[in-house]
């Protein structure tokens, strides 16, 4: 792939927030899941879960948890990224799979958040999904067709990246 390809693959990922009431495919949701799971982990640990919601009270119940992840309620799908905490690595490799599959999503001409979930917030969770206390919740990912648009960006700043030591530039 060209340098410039590559980039517009990578840009084209941005937060959406507003979805058409459209359902995903199965086949698409199958195709969200290899793309996370084809993610770097600690010690090839791969430590991650998923959980995709469809059902419309669950999402609203999820949607509740906290004030910005309230997208979930009319999102067709919202998938609930989950990691082993047995492995040191499970939040960097959880979050490794999280932009995987949101990379994969916007390419796939989906639009997805990745929504936060706090420690104080992973209780509730944790209770409306029956999760197994194994496991911790890194995020929620609203997802569906994109019924906005926001335009491709890299936020680049060259005043961000050092050369040999900290603070020498080009
Ligand atoms: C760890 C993390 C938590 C986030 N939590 C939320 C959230 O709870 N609600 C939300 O609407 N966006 C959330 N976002 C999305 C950011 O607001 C978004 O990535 C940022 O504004 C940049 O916009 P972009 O994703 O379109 O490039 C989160 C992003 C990250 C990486």
């Amino acid at each position: 792939m060209e340098p410039k390809a590559i980039l517009d693959f990578i840009c084209r990922r941005r937060s959406v927030r507003r979805y058409q009431k459209k359902a995903i495919p199965e086949e698409i949701l199958e195709v969200l899941m290899k793309a996370a799971m084809a993610a770097p982990s600690g010690n090839n640990v791969q430590p991650w879960e998923f959980v995709i919601i469809r059902d419309p009270k669950t999402k609203e119940a999820l949607s509740r948890v906290h004030p910005w992840v309230y997208m979930a309620a009319e999102a067709p799908a919202a998938i609930v990224v989950l990691g082993d905490k047995s492995s040191e690595w499970w939040e960097d490799d959880c979050a490794a799979a999280t932009e995987n599959l949101l990379l994969a999503a916007a390419n796939l001409g989906l639009g997805a958040v990745w929504c936060g979930i706090k420690e104080n917030q992973a209780a509730a969770v944790r209770k409306i999904l029956g999760i197994p206390a194994r496991l911790e919740v890194l995020c929620i990912v609203p997802i569906g067709y994109p019924a906005e648009s926001p335009p491709p960006h890299t936020k680049y700043r060259k005043d961000k990246v050092h050369r040999d030591t900290y603070g020498q530039k080009f």
